[in-house]
């Protein structure tokens, strides 16, 4: 629900690539301490799989009860399975591995980032940003096609990416107990100003900090989730606001989220160590937990095209969990974070593009996005949930091509 979301940034400043430049020459010439990292959890496999392997799932038929009630039971079981036997971490691995990774000291804070950059001089930089429960890997179909130029609207557009794990979040350290998503917020406009040397951007949470909090630097912002409490069924009516034949399909789970899907953030919010502690070293508990939402927050189709949400996706995003130590800080960021109630617009003259994905767990009609931001455009794509980076990739790249038509350096 701590939703991923995009953020753009203004044109750079050719100072800052002098930074990362020199990165390696001196200390003195890298206050930041940016390191090229590479990603190698392979040392911790074996142990893993045999967890996996050794651990017992119930087998009476009393549980083997519908999804309403948390994952299925032999679902759990499926993934159990092919964790234990045909899940080829060295694969994903060596995937990640294509990508530029580094981290930066920033605040006291090891943030881990990608950055991809584009062949092409005027390339505008962009920051996505994850949430929970997920991490860089949610991007990776979309990466690399946005560093390459395509034309939009007559347009060459292309991006430097840059993808930062969330503090607490799989290669970042955890954040002190009393962080919130607005100092979030502040190191990454530090990564992408300060670090990386870009003038600026924007997000959903963390995003929606970013973009209501550094107006001189976040010059355009996609969000495709609201930090503020998605309006019931009976709001949006006596607003008077008809929803498309789309949202209404929206609409139908929010309702049914706001009912039996919210134990877990009651939980997360007030016992964040309850959670964290019971499922600490256990992969088949996290995996219990994180796939049941990963499952019931993405479009029912998963895994079929152009989702590429499938089973290895989410035990690689659940290894990456367990890999890294995350979920227990991970689910800090409901301890130290809440939804707003009250809609208020973000000090900003900022462009502001949202997309409501058909089977995402939050609806925010046009009306309600509006008192937030510059609003400037409002989609609604009939593919994909909350992790629009594997539910539909495609439609991801385009909406955040579209951040270029509005972007002004
Ligand atoms: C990962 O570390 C192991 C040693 O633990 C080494 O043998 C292997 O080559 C490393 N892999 C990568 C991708 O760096
Ligand atoms: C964008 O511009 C680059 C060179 O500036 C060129 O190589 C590329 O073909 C162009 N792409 C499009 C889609 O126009
Ligand atoms: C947050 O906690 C850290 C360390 O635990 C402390 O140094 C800092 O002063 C605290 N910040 C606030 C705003 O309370
Ligand atoms: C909704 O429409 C009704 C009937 O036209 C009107 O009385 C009411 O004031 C409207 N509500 C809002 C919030 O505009
Ligand atoms: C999941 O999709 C990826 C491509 O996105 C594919 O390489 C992999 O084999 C698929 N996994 C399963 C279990 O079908
Ligand atoms: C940007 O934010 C500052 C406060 O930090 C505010 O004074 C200013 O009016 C804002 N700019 C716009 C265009 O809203």
């Amino acid at each position: 629900m701590f939703a991923p979301s995009l953020i753009q940034v203004a044109s750079l400043t050719v100072g800052s690539y002098f930074i990362v430049a020199l990165a390696a020459a001196s200390s003195i010439n890298n206050p930041f301490d940016v390191t090229p990292f590479t990603v190698n959890l392979s040392a911790e496999i074996p142990r893993l799989k045999s967890l996996v392997k050794n651990t017992r799932l119930p087998t009476k038929a009393l549980y083997f009860v519908g999804a309403d009630k948390g994952i299925e039971l032999d679902v759990l079981r499926q993934l159990q399975t092919e964790w234990a036997t045909t899940f080829d971490w060295e694969t994903q691995q060596l995937e990640f591995n294509q990508l530029s990774h580094f981290t930066a000291v920033i605040e006291g804070q090891s943030v881990h980032f990608v950055h991809e950059k584009s062949g092409q001089p005027d390339a505008i930089p962009v920051i996505l940003l994850h949430g929970w429960p997920g991490s860089f890997h949610e991007f990776l179909p979309v990466i690399k096609p946005l560093t390459q130029s395509a034309n939009v609207g007559g347009k060459n557009v292309s991006y430097h990416v840059v993808v930062p794990s969330l503090p607490g979040f799989v290669f970042s350290s955890p954040p002190p107990l009393n962080w919130t998503v607005d100092d979030t917020a502040r190191i990454f406009n530090t990564l992408m100003t300060e670090v990386l040397g870009y003038s600026t951007y924007a997000g959903s949470d963390v995003a929606y900090s970013l973009y209501s909090l550094f107006n001189a630097t976040v010059r355009a912002a996609h969000l495709v989730f609201l930090p503020f409490v998605s309006p019931t069924a009976e709001e949006i009516a006596e607003n008077n606001i008809t929803l498309s034949v789309l949202q209404e399909v929206t609409e139908q789970r929010v309702t049914e989220f706001n009912a039996i899907g919210e134990g877990y953030l009651i939980e997360q919010s007030t016992k964040p160590n309850d959670i964290g502690l019971a499922l600490y070293d256990s992969p088949v508990g996290q995996l219990a937990w994180l796939a049941g939402k990963i499952k019931l927050w993405s479009d029912p189709r998963a895994g079929t095209p152009p989702s590429v949400l499938n089973n290895t996706a989410i035990l690689t995003s659940v290894s990456l969990y367990y890999l890294t130590d995350s979920f227990l800080s991970s689910v800090w960021i409901y301890a130290q974070n809440s939804l707003k109630t009250v809609y208020t617009k973000a000090p900003t003259d900022a462009p502001l593009l949202f997309t409501q994905y058909e089977y995402n767990v939050g609806l925010w009609p046009q009306e309600y996005v509006a008192k937030v931001g510059n609003l400037v455009s409002y989609t609604v794509h009939d593919f994909g949930g909350h992790f629009p980076g594997l539910d539909n990739p495609p439609a991801l790249i385009g909406d955040i091509r579209e951040l270029a038509q509005y972007f002004k350096a």
